[in-house]
């Protein structure tokens, strides 16, 4: 194939996923922030419990395997990356499954700030608790990367 052609499609590639990302974007930044309160009259709550029960579950399975690989050292290394983690729905998950350092990133600012807040609340509830965790917040397009 031409070398010019290469290049246009590769050029064309890169425009459609900043155009993509874009999107996603304003998609996200514009999404009403829900109160949790108001996620029980959701009328796809059962299919939301669901989806979060086999997150759950996936995150049980493989990190349980981890931690038998690593043994007691694990404890204080035990570190994952959520790429897209949103509103930070799956911070409970991650907390319970013994992760001690994570990383969010999100492309939506506003998505990301609600997750900041969510921690903050998660935390300053959670003083008594052994499960605490750090998380450090990226504003990125994971598809860049
Ligand atoms: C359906 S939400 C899921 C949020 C979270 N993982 C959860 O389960 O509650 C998808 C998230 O992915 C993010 N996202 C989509 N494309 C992305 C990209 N290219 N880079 C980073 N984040 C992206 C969106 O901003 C959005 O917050």
């Amino acid at each position: 194939m031409d070398i010019f052609l290469v290049r246009e499609i590769v050029t064309i590639a890169i425009m459609c996923s900043s155009i993509t990302s874009n999107v996603i974007k304003r998609h996200y930044d514009n999404i009403k922030i829900e109160k949790i309160e108001c996620r029980f009259n959701s009328p796809i709550l059962n299919l939301r419990n669901f989806n979060n029960f086999v997150k759950n579950s996936i995150l049980t399975i493989y990190l349980d395997k981890l931690k038998l690989i690593a043994g007691e050292n694990i404890k204080t290394k035990l570190t994952s990356l959520d790429i897209g983690c949103g509103k930070g729905g799956d911070l409970f998950k991650w907390r319970k499954n013994g992760i001690t350092h994570l990383v969010c990133a999100d492309i939506s600012k506003k998505s990301l700030d609600e997750c900041v807040r969510r921690y903050n609340k998660m935390t300053i509830n959670d003083n008594k608790c052994d499960e605490q965790f750090d998380v450090e917040f990226i504003r990125l397009d994971c598809s860049r990367v």
